[in-house]
């Protein structure tokens, strides 16, 4: 490291989104932060969230609903400790992000609230009708752009995390000239957010590469339920157009399914119909596009007031007309997408890893809240809580003295123009094909044996961002697989073909994975 520029800061942030803007401006209060994004403020899940954010706040609900749905919905690997820090510290956090300016919709001077797949109650929060994220970053980012505390590096990638004797002290982060530093801190937060990007059909922006999980495997970190990835029931599947989310919210509202016969279909899998759990519904629009011979199925909330529909739907409309389609008339043609990593970077209830300083917030981490399956909008909820308990626990943490005798690689070499997206719509479809929404273990072997002859790749020491991208993808593909070939039950987002029940016997418990040590 003696031979890398350094700077020093109180604490260092990694990764935009809600958990990246949100633990920045709590530390800055009265800490200096580095916050370092890989892109910009506004390159992130959060910022395409659109259903909302869940939290406590009708006189009609009540804490205790709330943790009900949220265990039911996590069949049985939630941690019910940290659902009810979810539960009950909730609301003050929504207070927090009103505080820092985010406006979210009203009726009658009162908080408007939506309902989404099995919430038993209205309970979700939303901003400018179904542009809550945006919303959220953009209050954040523009307190965050003008915080005299905050030092902001945009487009920097942060290569691998510091650490020594199970402690983390800071990161070695490429610049946009390509140059690199080592960056120090008293405490660093991954805010890095999830995998989306390990399959060929997903919600998420490019930018969710699984950096933070693959770099805090590197470092030592327990990964915890990587097999857990939720895929959400509709996205849009229209030639030519990018899978963009069509929001729970839209059933929520009131919208139907139709598979491409034109017949309603949830009535035969779940009595909650289109607001089922998400891994049901979308295993059952899979099935229906396969006795349909179809690739996608409709959802169809023409039924509704287009008065209603345009204005509680207004981005999603305004996309859908671009490819000539109108929610208001028309039947859109949906499908599957991957969306949400439930597993991460395993944390107690204050964000801390097993590596000491290094905490992780938000689709990055492993909370316990999720278990096997997220219930819809509990992900904006949980990064504001868990990082407010974050900065909490960093304000009582003494100075670390230790300084770092490490030695790092710095020869560059990079792979042929060409290659590294080629290996990346390679590893995207397998993961579709041997670990998407139906698994078993012949699929899964093969998947991992074909992962893993890429593996040589790391003897290579790299240069390019989408090289280092690659391989952080190739580490989560590697764990996701290894997870769920382990895991042989069904449960919540996590269905095996060959063992489709769900065995609490056996495997009421979490799957770990730690470097050296497999799947435990
Ligand atoms: C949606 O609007 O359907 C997504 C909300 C979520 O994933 O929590």
């Amino acid at each position: 490291l003696d031979n890398l520029p350094r700077v020093d800061t109180d604490v260092i942030v990694i990764g935009a989104g809600i958990a990246g803007l949100f633990t920045t401006l709590k530390v800055s209060e009265t800490k200096k932060v580095l916050m370092i994004t890989k892109k910009s403020l506004f390159d992130s899940n959060t910022r395409y969230a659109q259903g909302g954010i869940a939290a406590v706040i009708s006189e009609d609900d009540s804490p205790e609903f709330h943790r009900q749905d949220t265990l039911i919905a996590g069949a049985g690997l939630c941690d019910s400790a940290a659902v009810d820090v979810l539960v009950h510290e909730g609301p003050q956090g929504v207070q927090e992000l009103v505080r820092y300016g985010t406006n979210f919709d009203e009726e009658d001077g009162q908080f408007a609230l939506t309902k989404e797949g099995a919430h038993s109650q209205r309970r979700i929060l939303h901003a400018n009708g179904d542009a809550t994220g945006f919303e959220i970053v953009r209050a954040l980012a523009e307190k965050v752009q003008n915080d005299p505390a905050v030092e902001l590096w945009d487009d920097h990638f942060v290569i691998d995390l510091l650490t020594e004797d199970g402690e983390c002290r800071g990161a070695i982060v490429q610049k946009p000239d390509g140059s690199r530093v080592a960056v120090f801190g008293n405490a660093i937060i991954l805010c890095t957010g999830g995998t989306g990007q390990l399959y060929r059909y997903t919600t998420n922006p490019e930018v969710a590469t699984g950096d933070g999980v693959a770099m805090a495997y590197r470092a030592g970190a327990i990964i915890r339920d990587m097999e857990f990835i939720q895929f959400h029931p509709t996205s849009l599947c229209y030639p030519g157009a990018p899978r963009f989310l069509i929001s729970e919210a839209v059933r929520g509202e009131g919208a139907y399914l139709r598979n491409i016969r034109g017949e309603r279909f949830m009535e035969r899998y779940h009595p909650q119909l289109e607001l089922a759990p998400r891994d049901v519904v979308a295993r059952a629009i899979v099935s229906e596009m396969e006795a349909t011979k179809s690739t996608y199925v409709y959802i169809d909330i023409t039924h509704e007031s287009p008065d209603m529909v345009r204005h509680r739907f207004p981005t999603i409309y305004e996309y859908c007309l671009q490819y000539g389609l109108d929610l208001t008339t028309d039947w859109i043609p949906v499908a599957p997408a991957a969306h949400y990593m439930m597993g991460g970077v395993r944390t107690d209830l204050y964000g801390e890893t097993n590596i000491k300083r290094l905490f992780a917030c938000g689709e990055a981490s492993s909370t316990g809240v999720h278990g096997a399956n997220r219930l819809a909008s509990n992900s904006l909820s949980e990064a504001i809580v868990f990082g407010q308990r974050i900065v909490d626990r960093i304000n009582e943490l003494p100075k670390s003295s230790r300084t770092m005798k490490l030695k790092i690689d710095l020869e560059r070499h990079t792979l042929p123009a060409g290659t590294v997206i080629e290996r990346r719509l390679k590893l995207q479809k397998l993961m579709v094909r041997y670990a998407g929404l139906r698994r078993d273990r012949a699929g899964l072997e093969k998947g991992l044996e074909e992962l893993k002859r890429q593996l040589p790749i790391f003897q290579t020491a790299l240069t390019r961002r989408e090289e280092l991208e690659f391989i952080n993808l190739l580490t989560c593909a590697v764990l996701t697989t290894e997870a769920a070939l382990s895991r042989e039950e069904s449960r919540g987002a996590h269905f095996r073909e060959d063992f489709p029940i769900k065995n609490d016997d056996e495997w009421r418990k979490h799957t770990t994975l730690q470097r050296e040590q497999g799947v435990g």
